[in-house]
C-alpha cells in the first residue's frame, strides 16, 4: 500500500471511528540502517535509509477538553488519554509525549481525536516508534498550520524518547524518519548533525529481511550498552567515543574488559561509515558488501548485540549470494539487511524464506 492508499484507509477510519473528517493527514517513514550501528549516542557517523513502509496519522479536533481518544487501525483498538497525565507503558506515550514536548505547544486543556495507521512492522528494528513519533509531530503541526523544519522534528523526536519514555537512545531514527529521502542513504554525522545523501549502487538491491525474532530494547541492554561506552569514554579520558578512531585502537585495546570491545566497535564502525560513503559513490558494491558483513562481525563480537539467528541468517545470505548483510537496528533480533545485485533478487529471497519460513522480506530498494 502507497502513502495516498494508507492516508486514505486512515482518514475513513478516523470518519468511521470519529463521525467527524480528519483535520489533517500525513505518514512518516521506518528506516533500515545500511551502516553504523549503536555510534549515534556515541556522537558517530550512521549510515541510514528511509523505507516505504510508513505510519499515517490522522488528527482533528475532539470534544472531550483535556483528553485525546486515540484509535489504532491495525490493532483496532481505542484509547483515551489524559493530556495531563504522565506514561502508561502503552503505545499512546508516544503520542501524549508527542503533545508535551512538540514546538508548536498544542493547547493541552483542549480535545483531540487522533486515528493511526501503519504498513511498518512493529518490533521489526525498523524504527516504528521514530515514525509514530515523526507522525504525530507532523500531525501536531499541520493542525496548527505550521511547516515544520524537518531537523527540529527529528530532535523533539529524540526527546520524547529520551526524556518522556525514558529510552536513552541516539537522534539516527527520528532523523533518518525525518530529514532521510526515499532510495537515498542518509550519511548523518549525529555530533554536528551535518548531513549529506549518497545514491545507492545501480543494479543492486538493497533489502530488508526480518529474521522473525522480534526485537526489544526496553529490557535494559540497550541502556547497558549506553552505559559501557560512557565507562569506556571514562577509562580513555575523552567526552565521547567520537573523540578517538581507528588511529587510537591500541590505545582503546588497553583498557581491556568490556569497555575496550564496545569501544572498539564503535570506532571500527564510524570508520566502516565514511568508507561505505566512499564506496557508494564509487558505485563499488564488493567493496560496501564486505563492509556490512564486517560490521555484522563486529556487532556479534565487540558490541555482543546479535543473536544466533540473525548470526546464521546473515551467513546463510551470503552464501545464497549477498555481497554483504548484517544485522540492522537496534539488535537483539530484529531484521538483517542484504545487498544483492538485481538479477540475483528473486532467487535470494525465494532461498531465504523457503529456508528460513518465519523470515520476511519486508523491503527491496
Ligand atoms: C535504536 C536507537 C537508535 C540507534 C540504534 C542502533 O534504533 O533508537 O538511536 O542507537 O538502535 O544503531
Amino acid at each position: 500500500m502507497d502513502s495516498d492508499a494508507l492516508k486514505a484507509t486512515v482518514g475513513e477510519a478516523f470518519a468511521k471511528q470519529f463521525g467527524r473528517q480528519a483535520q489533517a493527514i500525513v505518514t512518516a517513514p521506518g528506516r533500515v540502517n545500511l551502516l553504523g550501528e549503536h555510534t549515534d549516542y556515541n556522537g558517530g557517523f550512521v549510515l541510514p535509509m528511509p523505507l516505504t513502509l510508513e505510519i499515517c496519522v490522522a488528527i482533528g479536533s475532539g470534544l472531550k477538553p483535556g483528553w485525546a481518544k486515540l484509535y489504532s487501525q491495525n490493532f483496532d483498538t481505542s484509547a483515551e488519554v489524559d493530556l495531563a497525565g504522565d506514561k502508561a507503558d502503552e503505545w499512546t506515550d508516544f503520542i501524549l509525549g508527542c503533545f508535551k514536548l512538540s514546538e508548536q505547544n498544542p493547547d493541552l486543556t483542549a480535545g483531540y481525536c487522533i486515528a493511526v495507521g501503519s504498513t511498518l512492522p512493529m518490533g521489526a528494528g525498523i524504527s516504528s516508534s521514530a515514525a509514530l513519533e515523526v507522525a504525530t509531530l507532523r500531525a501536531i503541526a499541520a493542525l496548527a498550520g505550521v511547516d515544520p523544519d524537518p531537523v527540529a522534528i527529528a530532535k523533539t523526536a529524540r526527546k520524547v524518547e529520551n526524556e518522556f519514555i525514558g529510552m536513552p537512545c541516539g537522534i539516527m531514527d527520528q532523523f533518518a524518519s525525518s530529514v532521510g529521502t526515499r532510495n537515498m542513504a542518509l550519511f548523518l554525522d549525529t555530533q554536528s548533525l551535518d548531513y549529506e545523501l549518497a545514491p545507492l549502487i545501480p543494479d543492486h538491491k538493497i533489502i530488508t529481511l526480518h529474521s522473525g525474532v522480534t526485537h526489544k530494547l526496553t529490557d535494559g541492554s540497550y541502556e547497558q550498552r549506553v552505559k559501557e561506552c560512557n565507562s569506556a569514554c571514562e577509562k580513555l579520558g575523552i567526552g565521547l567515543l567520537r573523540d578517538v578512531g581507528v588511529a587510537d585502537l591500541d590505545r582503546i585495546n588497553a583498557i581491556g574488559g568490556v569497555e575496550a570491545k564496545r569501544a572498539r566497535h564503535i570506532v571500527t564502525d564510524n570508520q566502516r561509515v565514511l568508507d561505505g560513503v566512499a564506496a557508494l559513490k564509487a558505485r563499488d558494491a564488493q567493496a560496501f558488501g564486505r563492509l556490512m558483513s564486517e560490521s555484522h562481525v563486529s556487532q556479534k563480537d565487540d558490541y555482543e548485540i546479535t543473536v544466533e539467528e540473525t548470526d546464521e541468517l546473515v551467513d546463510v545470505a551470503v552464501q545464497l549470494g549477498a555481497l554483504g548483510a548484517r544485522q540492522t537496528g537496534g539488535g537483539f533480533g530484529g531484521s538483517i539487511v542484504a545487498l544483492v545485485k538485481d538479477q540475483d533478487v528473486d532467487r535470494w529471497c525465494d532461498a531465504m524464506t523457503s529456508r528460513y519460513p518465519q523470515t520476511k522480506v519486508l523491503a527491496i530498494t
